[in-house]
Parts: C-alpha cells; structure tokens; sequence
C-alpha cells in the first residue's frame, strides 16, 4: 500500500487526477471503477480540465459505478446516475454506452444485482477502482456487518450514512433507505485501487481501516489485503497516523 499525503484537497484531487490519468494513457480502453460522494468531485474537475486541454481522451474507457440508491430515478438530482453525468461524463468524451452504474429502479432487487454483476464480469473486471470513505468505513455502499458482502447487492443504510448523506436532500426523510452497491469481492478484485480521502472528521476511520483489524465492522480494511492500493489523502484526514 503506498500512501500520499497532500496538502490539502486541491492537491489531492491533482494527485488522485494523476493515478488515474497515468491509467487511461496507459490502457486507453481501461474499465474504471468510479465513486461519487463529495471527495472525488475535485478529482473529476482535474480530469475535465486535462480532457479539453487536449491531455486526457475516454473515447475508449469503461466504466462501471460502486453504487446506487435504490428507488431514485436517473434523472433525479440525487441520484448517482446524475451525479455522474453532471460531474464528469456530461464533460468529457466517453460513451455513455460504455458508462454502467446500477438501476435504482429496478425493484427486483436480485434481478438487478445479477444483472449488474454480469456487466462487470463482462468487462473483465476493472482495472483501477477509485473509492471514497464513509464515516463509518463503508466502501461503494457497502456498510459494516458481520461478513463481507461478496457481489453486488442490495443493503440497508445504516443511520449514521443516512444521517452524513442527508445534507443533499431536502430533509432526512427524503433519503433513501437503501442502495444497490458493488459489492467487496468486486471491489477486492480490480487491478489496481485508489482510495481518496479528505479532512480531519476522516481521520480516524482512515487510520482504523489502513491501521486497524481487518473486520466487516469496517469494511475499507478490507483494503490492507490488496496489493496494489494507492492512497491519495490529505494531511487533516491523515493526521492520526502515526
Ligand atoms: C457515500 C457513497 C460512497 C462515498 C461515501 C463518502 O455514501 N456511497 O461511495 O465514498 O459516502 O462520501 P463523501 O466523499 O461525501 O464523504
């Protein structure tokens, strides 16, 4: 695991920019596993920019997204399907035919599951998955429990997501209750990992998952087993470790 401390959050998004921009130049037609949240938005901003200047092309790239809420249309603001196109696909040249994230609408939660882990393994796999840190150390939506959630599937969010993810919605009650997420085999299995994570109220859940027992109570530790993890974080969210 190598880890990157950065300045602040410009720096890290410039520098988780350049992971994944030496990736598509790389393997042009790579498969990315994407992530939304709040962290890697800095991130896609970079990827934009080098796109229109001429330094990045996606005409080739894959990707396939961590997670969806279940029950929210593509079109809704706060769906992940939106999130998406509205920070990075609407702005840079990748096929949207190439883009695949889960249907939150289908209600079939094991037709869509099955569904979405056949795209994945019809790719052949992702070759580097970028991944934010919830605050309770879930990974995509993968939330702490007693095991290790293998494949794509259907989770309940647990209070504490519900309560941090609230801030987009009008109202707590709006959020959804559950999402489709990748699930941590999947996860475990792409080439290549890049973890991004800013600021202090991360700081502990960071230092649990990359320091911590590796536990389904925190799913990013999960992480320590991989052998090609980069983590890009910032001096707030790094500064518990030692
Ligand atoms: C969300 C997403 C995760 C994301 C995490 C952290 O609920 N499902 O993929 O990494 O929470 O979000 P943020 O970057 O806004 O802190």
């Amino acid at each position: 695991m190598r880890i990157y401390k950065t300045k602040d959050y410009e720096d890290m998004s410039r520098k988780a920019a350049n992971v994944i921009s030496a990736q598509v130049i790389t393997k042009p037609d790579c498969v990315l596993g994407l992530a939304t949240g709040s962290t890697p938005i800095g991130t896609y901003k970079q990827l934009i920019e080098r796109y229109q200047n001429g330094d990045l092309d996606f005409s080739e790239v894959k990707s396939v997204n961590l997670d969806e809420y279940k029950g929210l249309p593509k079109d809704h603001d706060q769906s992940y399907y939106y999130f998406m196109y509205t920070n990075l696909f609407k702005d840079i040249n990748i096929d949207l035919d190439n883009t695949n994230i889960p249907n939150g609408m289908e209600p079939d939660s094991d037709k869509e599951c099955d569904r979405y882990n056949k795209v994945i393994e019809s790719m052949g796999g992702v070759d580097l998955q970028i991944l934010g840190l919830g605050h309770n150390g879930h990974i995509g939506f993968n939330e702490p429990e007693e095991v290790f959630e293998k494949l794509t599937h259907c989770v309940d969010l647990t209070e504490s997501t519900i309560e941090a993810n609230k801030r987009f919605f009008a109202s707590a009650d709006d959020v959804p209750r559950q999402a489709y997420t990748m699930g941590i085999k999947t996860i475990m299995q792409a080439k290549k990992i890049l973890l991004v994570v800013s600021g202090e109220d991360k700081a502990a859940i960071l230092r649990d998952a990359l320091c911590g027992p590796i536990t389904p109570q925190v799913p990013a530790s999960i992480l320590q087993l991989h052998n090609d993890v980069i983590v890009v974080a910032d001096e707030a969210a790094l500064s518990l470790m030692d």
